[in-house]
């Protein structure tokens, strides 16, 4: 251990020559908590989302083009709009940019009027057709039969509308399905309702128990009123925000991030993103609710398809290639033995690769003095730790980019395990906001 540490070190020391700064102050903006209270922000709660106040902070009067190539569920894009600013926004997940969307449509007056017509009338309709149901493996896990059922007739009761009427209505929808249901989200997937985690293990709970004291006597009033509760919350944000007189444009393109330069004005003054970290994470796992539920996903193969596609996920690792000699000298350093996956480090190198590119794509749509800003996450396999927030500066260093600072805004956990050994190293386990300038 005692050798690999040393080893470490130095290829820590090597890429080390950015300029670093504590900022706990971003220790709450990196995150989506803040978000959770804000309107619009608020609508869903995208747990990998950074906080408004954080766009917020990068973003200054003379800027006009925003951008956010992994915009996810619309953070900087909702931001920038309501900052009268506009921007651009991609993403591969589907429903990732239905949100991005629905958040930043301008919806007027008399939408409104039209929305709170059509809720009476989904609630009152009573949806007579037998309803197709997802072919998602865990489905009959996933919802009481009840549940579903009910869910997918409210579906089909909001497809009788169209247009941004629809998309207002589904969003609801899309936003208590896992309240609805018998799953929750946490950590790297979703969890079971009926499994509870005590400080003596996890422990079965049975679903009629559990089912009894969460959805109360009547499960169709349950989900009723949780839609009702949030066609409310959003009827009364979009009244607050008022959208309708404001300038701003903002449009989002569901779409990997590859070749963006080619579709958007090269006038761009801010690129704000936080893209997956080099962690193995599956946005696609986590949201897999909404993606079969919402249609968004209709079989194994589109969802093979999308995965592919994914940054930092172990579903990319095609034979990737990357010509920094640090990050192969990182990579030797892993024993295969511990490694969870044989797909890690080509998962590894194909996260430089691309993240190489999304430099290189955002710094020729950058105007002379543009800034990007990067929000990212260091992380550790096997014991050895991917400073991402070093080697993306590093390389942003060698495409040209100026002005370079790390501005530390937590001191993140590994597992236990991983954490005592990496004691040493400890202040490479971080959470970090790059800022780039060109
Ligand atoms: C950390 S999340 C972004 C969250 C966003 N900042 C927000 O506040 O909602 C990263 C996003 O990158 C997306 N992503 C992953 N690979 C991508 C790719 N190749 N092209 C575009 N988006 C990608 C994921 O779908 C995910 O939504």
């Amino acid at each position: 251990m005692k050798t690999i540490l040393a080893k470490q070190r130095k290829i820590l020391n090597s890429l080390n020559i950015i300029e670093t700064e504590y900022s706990p102050l971003f220790s709450q903006l990196v995150n989506f908590s803040q978000a959770k209270t804000e309107p619009v922000h608020s609508w869903f709660r995208y747990r990998e989302g950074f906080s408004p106040s954080l766009v917020k902070y990068f973003i200054d009067n003379h800027d006009e083009w925003i951008l956010d190539p992994f915009c996810g569920s619309g953070t900087t894009l909702v931001t920038s709009l309501q900052m009268k600013k506009n921007s651009v926004g991609f993403d591969i997940n589907p429903f990732s940019t239905f949100l991005a969307k629905i958040k930043t449509t301008k919806y007027t007056e008399q939408d409104l009027k039209k929305i709170q017509q059509s809720i009476e009338l989904i609630f009152n309709n009573h949806h007579k057709n037998p309803v197709s149901i997802p072919r998602l493996k865990i489905i009959d896990k996933a919802f009481h039969p009840m549940i579903l059922e009910h869910m997918l007739k409210l579906r089909e009761e909001i497809n009788m509308f169209d247009g941004h009427i629809r998309g207002f209505l589904f969003f609801g929808w899309l936003s208590i399905l896992e309240r609805v249901s018998n799953t929750k989200k946490e950590g790297n997937g979703i969890k079971y309702r009926s499994t509870v985690r005590t400080k003596q293990g996890y422990v079965h709970i049975k679903d009629e128990d559990w089912q009894r004291n969460y959805f109360g006597p009547n499960k169709i009033d349950f989900i009723n009123q949780e839609l009702k509760n949030q066609y409310k919350k959003m009827i009364s944000d979009i009244s607050s925000v008022n959208y309708e007189s404001n300038p701003a444009t903002s449009s989002v393109f569901t779409k990997n991030n590859e070749d963006f330069s080619q579709l958007i004005p090269n006038k761009i003054s801010k690129v704000i993103f936080s893209p997956p970290y080099a962690n193995s994470f599956d946005y696609f796992e986590i949201f897999k609710l909404e993606l079969w539920m919402g249609r968004f996903i209709e079989n194994y193969a589109q969802l093979r398809e999308l995965r592919k596609q994914a940054i930092g996920s172990l579903w990319t690792a095609d034979s990737a290639k990357c010509d920094m000699q640090e990050i192969n000298q990182i990579l030797d350093l892993m024993n295969a033995n511990e490694l969870w996956s044989p797909k890690i480090r080509t998962m590894i190198l194909s996260y430089f690769s691309k993240m190489k590119n999304i430099l290189q794509e955002s710094y020729s749509v950058l105007l002379e003095g543009g800034k990007c800003v990067i929000v990212v996450g260091n992380s550790a396999y096997a014991n050895v730790i991917i400073p991402t927030d070093l080697i993306i500066s590093n390389i942003a260093r060698d495409l040209g980019y100026k002005k370079i600072k790390i501005l530390i805004a937590r001191y993140s956990t590994t597992s236990s395990q991983q954490k005592k050994n990496l004691a040493p190293l400890k202040e490479f386990l971080r959470e970090s906001v790059i800022v780039l300038e060109k």
